[in-house]
């Protein structure tokens, strides 16, 4: 009498849970099903860092929510750009353009950065001219800059406010329903941060080349002169440094420099800091999957990765403000070669996805 109890009541708890997820089975929308929640990522072989372990640290939730944020056209003012439009994954979120398209066919002045790896940065400087702090500052701006999406802060949170099921979201990544600037912002900020590149050729090569029985391939002669090169003779780990290969800091190299009328196209980190040396000086970019995104430099203008090793070696562009670390480099051919190729070594993967199929409704 007793076991029959216990079995009807087990019984009962199984098939009451079968039903319960039957239901919800039935009720996955389908923007949850293309988008499911999943361990926030663990960073790819060549990239030191945890994710979990900083302030305030992404979760599955809050990642969720920011990639349809990222995708989602809805944040512009016409609906037609999302940060995706100009941040491509296929380009490392950076484009083939040297200089951004925004709302109503508009363009800016300044290449589309890529931000691979940004959830660790020496310095807190984002954009070109390092004017926003953190990734949460940089995401609102181009929801406001008129000639990106074109929107407001207000507008854009109506629309998401309109929408039956964003809300839904915000609880889970939030705890409670309210849709925020700020948490549109953490939640897209969240996003970038797992979008990490590694495990390259040249990450493995440093993996492996204090191996026991290490054997160096052609490969491998080929990314290790590359290297010495970097590091040695043509002095680029002066501002490409650490596991992003930037300082996070500002130089000038000379790009933009009109040497008719005597001034820079772009006045750069000067807009922000007032100082005299930062004029056309702008943040070191990651080297990262750098050949994945041509043209390069803040305005696009130099076309090939050849091209912008020669820019360094015949000692930039001159101008007032020029670096002090840019000299003639004097590099051969072979070894001009040597360091582009040793920059197609540097493309990684880890940060690669495609569009969500659906979106909140
Ligand atoms: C119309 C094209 C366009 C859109 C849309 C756009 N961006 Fe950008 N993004 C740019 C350009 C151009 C820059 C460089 C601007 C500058 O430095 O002044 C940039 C800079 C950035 C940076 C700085 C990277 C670094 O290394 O400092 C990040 C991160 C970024 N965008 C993320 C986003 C996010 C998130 C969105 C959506 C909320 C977005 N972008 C929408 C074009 C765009
Ligand atoms: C003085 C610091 C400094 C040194 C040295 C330096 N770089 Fe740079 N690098 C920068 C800065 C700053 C930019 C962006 C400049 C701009 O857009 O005006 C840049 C841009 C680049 C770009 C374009 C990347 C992109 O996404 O647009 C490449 C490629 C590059 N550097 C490779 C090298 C190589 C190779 C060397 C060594 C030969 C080198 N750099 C030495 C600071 C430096």
């Amino acid at each position: 009498m007793y076991k029959c109890l216990v079995l009807t009541a087990i019984s009962v708890v199984i098939v009451s849970t079968a039903q319960a997820e039957l239901k919800e089975g039935a009720a996955v929308p389908s923007w949850e099903k293309t988008n499911p929640l999943l361990p926030v990522p663990k960073p790819p072989l060549g990239i030191e860092g945890s994710l979990e372990a900083l302030p305030n640290p992404p979760t599955s939730k809050t990642v969720r929510l920011g990639r349809w944020l990222y995708f989602d056209t809805r944040l512009s003012a016409d609906n037609t750009v999302a940060c995706a439009s100009c941040h491509h994954p296929e380009n490392a979120f950076s484009e083939l353009t040297p200089v951004s398209t925004g709302i109503r066919g508009q363009k800016g002045g300044r290449k589309a950065p890529s931000f691979v790896n940004q959830a660790w940065t020496i310095y807190p400087h984002f954009f070109w001219d390092g004017r926003a702090k953190s990734l949460e500052e940089q995401a609102l701006g181009p929801i406001e800059n008129p000639i990106e999406m074109g929107n407001t802060h207000e507008k854009m949170l109506k629309t998401l406010r309109e929408t039956k099921t964003y809300s839904r979201y915000f609880a889970e990544a939030f705890g409670t329903p309210e849709i925020t600037k700020d948490r549109v912002a953490k939640a897209i900020a969240d996003y970038e941060r797992t979008r990490m590149s590694g495990n390259s050729p040249y990450d493995q090569w440093q993996e492996n080349r204090f191996e026991d029985g290490y054997v160096e391939s052609d490969r491998d002669a080929a990314i290790r002169k590359g290297f010495e090169l970097f590091n040695g003779k043509a002095e680029c780990n002066q501002c490409h440094l650490g596991q992003n290969f930037t300082d996070s800091l500002f130089h000038n190299l000379g790009i933009g420099w009109d040497e008719k009328a005597k001034k820079f196209a772009d006045i750069g980190r000067f807009e922000i800091s007032k100082k005299d040396e930062d004029k056309g000086a702008f943040k070191t970019p990651t080297l990262r999957d750098v050949s994945k995104h041509a043209p390069y430099m803040h305005d696009g203008s130099v076309k090939t990765l050849k091209a912008s090793v020669e820019h360094y070696n015949k000692g930039g562009t001159p101008n007032p403000h020029l670096s002090k670390k840019i000299k003639t480099l004097k590099l051969t051919d072979a070894e001009v070669d040597l360091l582009v190729k040793f920059m197609h070594s540097l493309d990684g993967e880890g940060y690669m996805d495609t569009v969500p199929k659906a979106f909140p409704q």
